[in-house]
């Protein structure tokens, strides 16, 4: 993974590299701690190949020089509509796919895709729940086998991965003697999906990448295996990347906010900062089609219409000009580089205002970590001589 070259080194602003503020009291993660996880540039653009000679024809560009951190104890949330690269990401962040070129830091060290044995050990700390909560549980095993069978590759004797298993079930809340026994189709879903996370937590990981971990289960099954999750963080200090559509979900779940879109991260952010002083006008459009509970919560705001334009073609300059409102000439020129919100107090300086979202009620389950990070946005409208009609200054 560190082959790629760090090509824009000196030009655009790192995400990674902003600065964090000051740490809301009690957190265990905040503007000291160094990321646990550091991207940079990373990309991956799939092949499309074609005719008879079976050529590559296009390239379907799903992840597009991404940088991204999280610290330790975070949530960080990633939203954007159906192909924009969520999955992607989560995929090379685990190295289940090979970069085309990027940066990867684990706890500070270069993660290197011909380092079998440090890959292992990046492997054993970063751990993965998927949406569909059969696919990493084998059917004709019962559920306890599957558990230890982590433990048992990493030189674990099968009496003390018997016990591991054990204590994972009562972490999860499923009753051991109820339910070791059971094979994964003898359990409802959101049962399964507590298996799931048991065996993410048998080698007892630092980091869980959740890719649309809840978007299977019913509302209140969900609401329970969040409420599970966000437990989990807290008592066993983990570290979080949530992956969803569901911006409900995201908001309840997340310190920081990462918006995709064909490939790209548009905006980044602390929580209260994307859901209530969004700058980009798609983080505008998906938030307008988020449904409150709450009518003063409800706005004005005109809904995102027209479908995503392809990731294997997509538009030059701003890959969102095709549905902007507010796109000018230089957005369909120039592409705009992700930089701090201009006058916002998290941004110069990375001194993160307002990291901890106490006025939203949706969000007091989260516990949320203040993790003083900087709100940063890729829009020629909020930059400062951009050449955009309506940009500052
Ligand atoms: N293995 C693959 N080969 C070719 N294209 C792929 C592959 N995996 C994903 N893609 C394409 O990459 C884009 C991003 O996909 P994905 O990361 O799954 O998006 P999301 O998770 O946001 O829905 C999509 O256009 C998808 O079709
Ligand atoms: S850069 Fe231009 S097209 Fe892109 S989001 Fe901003 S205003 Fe719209
Ligand atoms: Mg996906």
């Amino acid at each position: 993974m560190s082959g790629g070259a760090d090509t824009r080194a000196g030009g655009t602003r790192s995400e990674g590299a902003q600065g964090a503020g000051p740490q809301g009291g009690g957190a265990r993660s905040g503007s000291a701690a160094p990321p646990l996880l550091e991207v940079r540039d990373l990309r991956k653009h799939f092949p499309v190949r074609g005719g008879i000679l079976n050529r590559t024809v296009a390239w379907v560009k799903a992840v597009d020089d991404v940088d991204l951190h999280v610290r330790p104890g975070e949530v960080l949330g990633i939203v954007g509509e159906s192909g924009c690269g969520k999955s992607t990401t989560a995929r090379l962040l685990m190295h289940l796919i090979r970069a085309d070129a990027g940066r990867v830091t684990f706890d500070g060290a270069l993660v290197q895709a011909d380092d079998a044995a440090g890959l292992r050990e990046v492997r054993r700390q970063m751990q993965m729940v998927f949406q569909d909560s059969y696919s990493s549980l084998n059917p004709r095993l019962p559920i306890e086998e599957t558990i230890m069978f982590g433990p048992k590759v990493h030189g674990v004797s099968a009496g003390a991965a018997r016990e591991r298993a054990r204590e994972l079930f009562t972490l999860v809340g499923l009753d051991p003697a109820q339910f070791i026994r059971r094979y994964p189709h003898e359990l409802s879903g959101g049962q399964r999906q507590r298996v799931n996370i048991a065996r993410a937590l048998a080698l007892e990981p630092r980091l869980l990448i959740l890719d649309e971990a809840v978007s299977a289960l019913d509302k209140s099954v969900e609401a329970q295996v969040l409420n599970l999750l966000l437990a989990l963080r807290r008592e066993l200090g983990l570290t979080y990347v949530f992956i969803s559509h569901d911006l409900n979900v995201v908001q309840y779940m997340s310190d920081r906010v990462l918006v995709m879109y064909l490939g790209k991260v548009v905006e980044i952010g602390p929580t209260a900062d994307i859901y209530e002083r969004m700058q980009h006008p798609y983080t505008e459009a998906l938030l307008s089609a988020m449904p409150s509970m709450d009518p003063d919560r409800r706005t004005e705001r005109p809904p995102l219409t027209g479908d995503p334009p392809n990731p294997i073609n997509p538009p030059p300059g701003c890959r969102f000009h095709t549905r902007c409102r507010f796109a000018d000439d230089v957005c369909r020129r120039a592409e705009p580089r992700l930089a701090p919100v201009q006058g916002a107090g998290g941004g110069t300086g990375g001194d993160g205002r307002g990291g901890r979202d106490g006025g939203n009620d949706r969000n007091g389950g989260n516990g949320r970590n203040d993790t003083g990070g900087s709100h940063l946005v890729a829009c020629h409208m909020r930059a400062v001589g951009s050449g955009h009609g309506l940009a500052p200054g």
